[in-house]
């Protein structure tokens, strides 16, 4: 399943993220994608929030990886640094992942093939200043179910549009 939404400021992707991370279960794992500045980090902060993460939560760019105590663990990867996919088994990329923490993975696109079945991708992109437009897809029932609740959830929040990023514009 795709659905698109969009936001219109920095806090109202910090929202969406926010309602994802309020219902998120152990053992998710989210894909965060789109280009340098999209709001990858903004949306993984607003998670933290909503899993009650109480520390503030800043990128893992330099660290790969950093875990976070809320509600369940968060795990927080960015993978943007990264030269080649074996490099994630220094990381213990899978090992984490079967962790049962809740894993957001900022460029987790560079390594399509190390990522499980079922996860959920969400896609950022630039369309002005303040406005960006989001691309959620499910790749298997777990992430569809978790993408519909949020999408549902999100609809009421300040500055979120739903529906196609394009006509959104
Ligand atoms: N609607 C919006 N949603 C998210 N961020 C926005 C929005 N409008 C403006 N911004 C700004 O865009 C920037 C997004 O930065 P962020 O670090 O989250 O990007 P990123 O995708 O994680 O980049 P990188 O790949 O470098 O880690 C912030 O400075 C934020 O204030
Ligand atoms: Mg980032």
């Amino acid at each position: 399943m795709r659905r698109s939404f969009a936001t219109s400021s920095a806090e109202a992707t910090r929202g969406v993220g926010r309602a994802l991370g309020e219902i998120v279960g152990a053992g998710a794992v989210v894909v965060l994608t789109g280009d340098l500045g999209a709001g990858k980090t903004v949306l993984a902060k607003g998670v933290a929030e909503g899993l009650g993460v109480a520390e503030e939560v800043t990128s893992p760019t330099f660290n790969i990886l950093l875990v976070h105590v809320g509600r369940v663990e968060l795990a927080h990867f960015d993978l943007y640094r990264l030269e080649r996919e074996s490099e994630l088994e220094d990381i213990d990329f899978w090992g984490v992942l079967e962790s049962g923490a809740a894993c957001l993975v900022e460029w987790g696109d560079r390594f399509p093939g190390a990522l499980p079945p079922d996860v959920l991708t969400v896609s950022l992109s630039i369309t002005g200043d303040e406005t960006r437009g989001i691309d959620v897809a499910a790749s298997g029932p777990r992430s569809a179910e978790l993408a519909e609740a949020w999408v549902a959830t999100i609809a009421a929040l300040p500055g979120v549009e739903i529906g196609d990023a394009e006509e959104l514009g």
